[in-house]
């Protein structure tokens, strides 16, 4: 296994930790990774939205507990920051199982997989992020893994080759995807326990979220200044989290009060509009208009316009365009919208479109 592989696999934290352990927070609030650590929820009953993955998981995880079995495999998929991964978290706690967390492009050989899989104890949960991006060799282990809780390997080549077959402690493999088109039928089939896709939250959602960092982050916010958050969050808490720490530290470096009117121009300082958008969504949408007269325009030409990658514009930019109903995905490619021409104009009103 490569040492980058090593460091990913972590054990998730046994300590219990609660939404009410602001204390410990503001002594460590200058290390961000930790206060993103600390904003996810540990308990159900903070995780907000999603309420149907919510019931059907704790149905399914009620049984599986009753029959005193590990919960069957889990897929996860939807854009990034709706909270897949803490989903899993959330999940181990429940069933107080021990997370070991890998993502499919720190998996690159077969053998990182056998080593993680054999080092595996009963009733422990496997996630695996990104589970798109694991090679096709590799999903094959993983398949009688999953199916039959066996590893088969073979050892040598050739004539002299042979396959040897482990058998596994019961587990519970817990994936996350972004793409869930590129996964394959029979991978896709053996999350046996369901395929669950995460649907963005409501801006009730979103601003109920925001009222709960605030109180950890042990910031007073105004509520307009939730609702203007909000608006801009992309119907995403990951993005509201980020927008709500950066509006905070205007009003920290201002020492003005967390108002509608500092959020308001720390995201314009950060060139994100009222509707969320940044200057690649404006970009890209501009694009489309002005350089391919509205569309349609194939996802490669695109990408090429806009020096982005394919995969980052399918993944991070066109979900949220797409929910806006700001462009249309046609089989010739994107259109732009008439709603989102409005939307531009606005931003720009003298120019013609
Ligand atoms: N932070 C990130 N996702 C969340 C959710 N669904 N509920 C509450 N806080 C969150």
């Amino acid at each position: 296994m490569s040492s980058k592989n090593k460091d990913s696999i972590t054990k998730s934290q046994k300590t219990e930790q609660t939404s009410q352990d602001t204390d410990v927070v503001a002594s460590r609030e200058g290390d961000v990774n930790f206060l993103d650590q600390t904003l996810r929820p540990t308990i159900w009953k903070d995780y907000i939205g999603q309420k149907n993955i919510k019931d059907n998981l704790q149905i399914l995880l009620t049984a599986a507990a009753q029959r005193k079995h590990p919960p069957e495999h889990l897929l996860f998929y939807g854009p990034p920051g709706l909270g897949k991964t803490t989903l899993a978290h959330l999940i181990a706690k429940e069933t107080r199982a021990q997370l070991k967390a890998t993502s499919g492009p720190a998996i690159e050989k077969v053998g990182d997989l056998a080593s993680i899989l054999t080092n595996l104890s009963p009733g422990d949960i496997l996630f695996i992020d990104e589970i798109h991006r694991l090679n096709k060799a590799i999903e094959e282990v993983l398949y009688p893994a999953m199916e039959s809780g066996s590893l088969d390997i073979i050892i040598g080549k050739g004539p002299s080759a042979r396959t040897i077959q482990l058998d596994l402690p019961p587990f519970t493999l817990i994936a996350a995807t972004t793409r869930i088109a590129l996964l394959s039928a029979p991978l896709r089939s053996r999350f046996s326990g369901g395929v669950f896709k995460l649907e963005f939250y409501t801006n009730e959602e979103i601003e109920e979220i925001i009222h709960r960092s605030a109180k950890i982050l042990k910031v007073d916010i105004e509520t307009e200044a939730k609702t203007e958050i909000a608006k801009r969050s992309r119907f995403t808490p990951r993005t509201a989290n980020y927008l709500l720490k950066r509006s905070r530290d205007l009003a920290q470096v201002r020492e003005s009060k967390l108002s509608k009117e500092t959020v308001m121009e720390a995201l314009n300082l950060l060139g994100i509009d009222e509707v969320g958008l940044n200057a690649t969504d404006r970009a890209l949408l501009t694009v489309i208009e002005e350089k391919f007269n509205g569309g349609p325009v194939g996802l490669n030409t695109l990408a090429a316009a806009l020096s982005e990658e394919q995969a980052t514009i399918e993944d991070v930019y066109e979900p949220y365009l797409l929910q806006l109903g700001f462009i249309e995905r046609t089989s010739r490619g994107r259109t732009i919208t008439e709603r989102a021409k409005q939307h531009l104009k606005l931003k720009n009103p003298n120019k013609l479109l």
